[in-house]
């Protein structure tokens, strides 16, 4: 898709992936942006709105674990936009302690911020049809023993992203779906591993993670964006060390049937 003059939701765009992605669409002269996050980052905003006058950039408060937050910020900027061509669900926590907070955010949180977006992009509704980009995470593409139960919560976003990118909706809506699964990224998401494992017992997992090699947000970013522009309905891609790699997905499975 050609980003210049569209309308963009980045949900996390406070976060450390989400700052990044935000200065990479506003080189595309790119028409609105609305920033939906838990926190507005004054300072933040006010530099994009400065040196970016001709997009209008704005924040919506939003808890992606209450529905009433999601539907109030996207009702509001549709409101203010008419219309948004793409939404990237950029939110995200990792924190095995917190096992109910780790799937109401990275998955239930996802998938009722995805619904409500296709209720305004749709085009059997009226919509416009666009892209709907889901960041999901290498954990989510095999178990990740450490945080399982981020894990678990990712593998059902790409699962869930996946489906949603069927042909036959897709037909239908006319919004198309892509996977984003970045590897280690430098973020405070990464930060105080150790306190946040599924089990409190020591393993040399945690060491193990302490080493592997992790890339610059900008450079997730860069091809995040870049993925944006050029990627299909449907595509999983691996963000990892700076390269972009779309992810070939096995099929497990075909349904015989009867006559
Ligand atoms: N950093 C990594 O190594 C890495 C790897 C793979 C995937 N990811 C994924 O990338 C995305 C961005 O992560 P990041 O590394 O920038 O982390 P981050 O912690 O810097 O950013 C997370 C963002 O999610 C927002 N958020 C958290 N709880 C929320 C809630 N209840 N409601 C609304 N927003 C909430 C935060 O305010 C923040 O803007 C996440 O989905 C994360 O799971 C990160």
């Amino acid at each position: 898709m050609d980003l210049t003059g569209k309308n963009v939701v980045y949900l996390g765009g406070f976060g450390g992936i989400g700052q990044k992605c935000v200065q990479e669409l506003l080189q595309r002269q790119i028409k609105a942006l609305a920033i939906f996050d838990l926190v507005e980052n004054a300072a933040v905003l006010a530099e994009w709105k400065n040196k970016n006058p001709n997009t209008d950039i704005f924040y919506q408060k939003l808890d992606i674990t209450q529905k009433s937050d999601i539907e109030a910020a996207y009702k509001a900027t549709a409101e203010r936009l008419g219309h948004f061509d793409v939404v990237v669900n950029g939110s995200g926590l990792m924190n095995d302690r917190l096992i109910e907070l780790t799937i109401q955010i990275n998955l239930l949180g996802v998938i009722n911020s995805t619904l409500t977006a296709l209720e305004y992009m749709d085009k059997a509704k009226g919509g416009r049809g666009g892209l709907i980009v889901n960041i999901s995470s290498v954990a989510g593409l095999q178990p990740t023993a450490l945080m399982a139960i981020y894990s678990a919560a990712k593998t059902g976003l790409t699962t869930f992203t996946r489906a949603m990118a069927n042909p036959i909706y897709y037909a239908h809506s006319g919004v198309g779906f892509i996977t984003i699964c970045p590897g280690f990224t430098d973020t405070g998401l990464l930060e105080d591993i150790g306190s946040k494992t599924t089990f409190t017992y020591e393993t040399p997992m945690v060491a193990m993670f302490n080493k592997i090699q992790r890339q610059k947000p900008e450079d997730c970013a860069r091809n995040l964006v870049r993925a944006i522009e050029t990627a299909q309905n449907g595509a999983v891609l691996m963000l990892e060390l700076g390269e972009s790699q779309e992810v070939d997905m096995p099929v497990m499975w075909k349904p015989q049937l009867s006559d």
